[in-house]
């Protein structure tokens, strides 16, 4: 598929007045990191992510035929039961970006109501379940208009238009992996839209656990925006890429091998590579606390004692994923509640696990 063949042309919306569609979309958390992009919201390098199960945004999008035509988009935004004007300038960038696309987000005025099953401003990224659910809504809007639209078509575009809001959320669409960057090794893989990864994943990885730890909820210090920004003109851009390439190589033959220690060295490489593109970028930032290390720390030593296959992995913050197999849940659900929730601010953390992909309510 290429970009061209998202377009859409001749919708008529005369038939259609009013009416909202509701999409619940998981977070992810990736594995292979994507950290660099170029315009339009292309990545540098190819990254995976397993999709979460709890971790996700409701959004229902009502929608209202305009009275009298105009191209501006008329937005607003209900977060949590409470207008909320605070993210309308990141959807009406989003709205901008995708109307070549969808052209009839001109015909209507809209109101979208959102909520997120996690805390507000737990440091969790929202940007992914977001961008995703509402992408899914418009996608809901389009069929609804033009119905020979295919399943196919519907998961595909769902995911180019979220990207076009925020990278990660093209992986957000489906379950369990997601592969979202083109990659000479992962067929079909496309920098346009995310992808489920299309061989047999083994046992071991079937129902992978995450628990998120919330070491910081405060704001971030860095937007990711303002974050792949910083890798254009690194001293260490093109070694990452490369590296994030070879990752992908290597991650693929894991995840089909069940090898977990070859799983746990790269998962926590790639954690401490998007750190450390972080620590040497100009300006430089630190956005782990010495919690966030106490925890890599204990987790380092329970693994060594323990022979476990537990893991972090970090995404742009001080939070920190762990990431261990089902059939370790009891031993390491204990050492979590003993060793790291402690470490957490006000003890908080959220036991996720790999979930299937977004799904209409
Ligand atoms: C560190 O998708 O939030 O979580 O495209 O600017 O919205 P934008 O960036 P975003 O970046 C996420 C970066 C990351 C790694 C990852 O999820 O792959």
């Amino acid at each position: 598929m290429t970009e061209k063949d998202f377009i859409l042309k001749n919708t008529n919306t005369n038939s259609l007045k009013t009416g909202s569609f509701s999409w619940q979309s998981p977070s992810n958390i990736a594995l292979v990191k994507y950290w660099g992009k170029s315009e339009p919201q292309i990545p540098k390098n190819t990254s995976i992510s397993f999709t979460l199960n709890k971790c996700h945004t409701n959004t229902t999008l009502e929608f209202f035929k305009k009275e009298i035509p105009s191209d501006d988009f008329n937005i607003k935004v209900i977060f949590e039961n409470k207008v909320n004007d605070e993210f309308k300038p990141k959807i009406e960038q989003f709205f901008k970006r995708i109307v070549k696309y969808v052209p009839f987000i001109t015909e209507y005025n809209f109101v979208i109501k959102t909520q997120n099953s996690f805390p507000h401003s737990s440091g969790i990224a929202s940007s992914a379940s977001g961008m995703s659910a509402l992408a899914l809504c418009l996608m809901s809007l389009e069929k609804k208009l033009n119905p020979s639209v295919t399943e196919k078509y519907f998961k595909q575009k769902a995911s180019f238009l979220a990207r076009l809001g925020s990278g990660s959320a093209a992986r957000s669409i489906e379950g369990e992996l997601i592969v979202w960057g083109e990659h000479q090794e992962i067929p079909n893989s496309s920098d346009l839209y995310g992808i489920k990864f299309l061989y047999p994943i083994h046992e071991n990885f079937k129902n992978y656990h995450d628990t998120i730890l919330l070491v910081d909820k405060g704001e971030k210090q860095v937007s990711s925006t303002v974050g792949h920004d910083l890798m254009h003109g690194h001293p260490f851009a093109q070694q990452r890429f490369e590296q994030a390439k070879k990752n992908i190589s290597a991650i693929s033959k894991i995840l089909q091998n069940g090898n977990l220690e070859a799983f746990v060295k790269l998962v926590e490489s790639e954690a401490l590579t998007l750190h450390a593109m972080m620590l040497t970028s100009d300006p430089y930032f630190i956005l782990m606390k010495s919690n966030t290390l106490k925890i890599i720390e204990n987790i380092w030593e329970f693994r060594n004692k323990t022979k476990s296959n537990i893991c972090f992995t970090l995404d742009a913050g001080a939070n920190v994923h762990v990431l261990f197999p089902e059939r370790e849940k009891k031993k390491v659900n204990a050492f979590i509640i003993r060793d790291l929730v402690p470490l957490c601010q006000n003890n908080q953390y959220i036991c996720d696990k790999v979930g299937l992909g977004a799904r209409q309510f």
